[in-house]
């Protein structure tokens, strides 16, 4: 096999690991909570083999899913690769045949036609069923026992959406999956459809609508009475792809939008609104009703943060300039042309994290990863910027009020689930891997070691409660899932 390149997309917490493995009764250091009783899903992207191309990003790695299961206090862990079309095309020629980063006429034409996706950005559980999902394409079903892969999802044929996002929205009182794809009909395709999936996991309704130019629509969000869809200028264009080149490009002139409906509306109700030029946004922490006004909070950016993306739109920023906050916009629907309003309620930073109950839910607290400003010694190498976060932080929208958690020197920090508690007036757990130097900050970046930590989600200046020292460099997940023991006991795949 050829090597790998050498660049922030293989280096680190980007490693190549490529091990599917088991491993039981993890040490553990303190005390697992008995509320943590479930199984933290990963989603880690991790090349099966060297890429066609030496400007290949991480975005296009092989998926693999991985799974701490914890259970009286112990822990194993497992990972394997999702079997999607493309992994298995591959394992049969022993090479990647798949080129640059969704962008299929740079492929080897043996795989002419073939699903591209890799399922390599979140684990969804829905209805008692595990997905892995990837906006490109459809999920597919794994089997939360053995992480077997089980096979591309489309709701028994019925969903006409070539694309899934990886960011569904579940109501927390009706168990109804609300989610979306776009470039739904294909490639550079304007074509949103929107869908719900019931409690029971049956899809119930897809509409479909057009965006107003081919973004990238990462995330969404709803509330009580509305879906929403902030969008922003990272566009796709058919004629750079037929020339070889990138999907995405940031356009720093154009304006971001927001699409707002009813959330059990007709997409034909769907209102388009003006937002700020050139900024940028990947996840949205919640939104909530508040009367005629609606609350939208997001981690905003002046421009793209992922440089890949703004150097296809001639955009030459450093990753250190980039500016930031948590940022509320509100809509006021009382009025027939909705207004937008802005202002900051947070410290820049991303990969946010709210409990399941509060979902589209006035909220009082939230978590996300961001950099520390007073950190000594540079920040792990690794992640799809290149640079991982070293700083968790816990904020209560309402007031403004941040606490935090740091990580050991040169140490990194992976997004975190939310566990409830049993106990009343207990704020719960937060489960992250927490990657640790094996020497000095600075040192080789690819020489640490992967932990599990426990922390108490309301008390996370504290530290944790437990660590769980898997030994193993881990690489680099993009988003996590907890599912409880009733879920999985119950999961529709025995
Ligand atoms: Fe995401």
């Amino acid at each position: 096999m050829s090597a790998f390149p050498q660049t922030i997309h293989f280096i680190g917490t980007n490693t190549p690991r490529r091990v599917e493995m088991s491993v039981r009764n993890l040490e553990v250091e303190g005390e697992i909570p008995a509320d943590v009783n479930g199984a933290f899903f990963r989603a880690v992207p991790d090349n099966a083999h060297a890429p066609m191309f030496d400007d290949d990003i991480a975005l296009n790695h092989d998926g693999m899913i991985a799974r701490f299961n914890i259970e009286d206090g112990a822990v194993d862990f497992d990972i394997k690769y999702v079997e999607t079309e493309r992994y298995l095309a591959e394992k049969e020629a022993r090479r990647a045949l798949f080129g640059r980063y969704r962008n299929p006429f740079t492929d080897d034409p043996s795989v002419e036609g073939k699903d591209r996706t890799v399922a390599n950005t979140t684990p969804v559980w829905h209805a008692g069923r595990l997905f892995m999902t990837k906006e490109d394409g459809r999920g597919y079903q794994v089997n939360p026992h053995t992480l077997d892969t089980v096979g591309r999802w489309d709701y028994e044929g019925k969903l006409k959406s070539q694309t899934f996002t990886a960011h569904p929205r579940i109501d927390p009182e009706t168990g109804e999956m609300f989610f979306f794809g776009y470039e739904a009909g294909g490639l550079c395709t304007l074509d949103v459809a929107y869908c719900i999936a019931d409690k029971d996991g049956n899809l119930v309704k897809e509409q479909w609508f057009d965006q107003p130019y081919c973004s990238t629509i990462h995330d969404f969000v709803i509330t009580e009475k509305y879906a929403i869809w902030p969008i922003f200028p990272t566009l796709a264009d058919l004629d750079r792809l037929k020339a070889g080149g990138a999907h995405w490009a940031h356009n720093q002139d154009l304006p971001s939008y927001i699409g707002i409906m009813p959330r059990y509306g007709d997409v034909s109700e769907i209102k388009w609104i003006e937002g700020p030029k050139g900024v940028s946004v990947f996840h949205e922490v919640n939104a909530y009703d508040d009367g005629d006004l609606v609350h939208i909070d997001m981690c905003l950016t002046d421009t793209n943060a992922f440089a890949f993306m703004r150097e296809a739109g001639g955009i030459h920023r450093e990753q250190q300039d980039i500016q930031g906050a948590l940022t509320r916009w509100t809509l006021d629907m009382s009025k027939d042309e909705p207004t937008l309003e802005e202002r900051p309620i947070g410290p820049p930073g991303d990969l946010c994290r709210v409990t399941d109950a509060d979902q589209g839910r006035h909220y009082n607290r939230a978590w996300y990863l961001s950099m520390n400003p007073e950190a000594k010694g540079p920040p792990m190498l690794g992640g799809p910027v290149g640079a991982n976060f070293n700083l968790l932080m816990r904020i209560e929208p309402g007031n403004g009020r941040v606490t935090a958690m740091e990580v050991p020197p040169g140490g990194a920090i992976s997004e975190p689930a939310h566990i409830p508690s049993s106990e009343e007036g207990h704020g719960g757990w937060l489960v992250m891997v927490i990657d640790v130097p094996n020497g000095p900050p600075g040192g080789n970046p690819a020489d640490y070691s992967s932990e599990l930590w426990v922390v108490e989600a309301d008390a996370v200046e504290k530290g944790p409660v437990a660590k769980v020292k898997t030994g193993l460099p881990l690489r680099s997940q993009v988003h996590g899932t907890w599912v409880s023991r009733e879920k999985l006991d119950n999961s529709k795949v025995k």
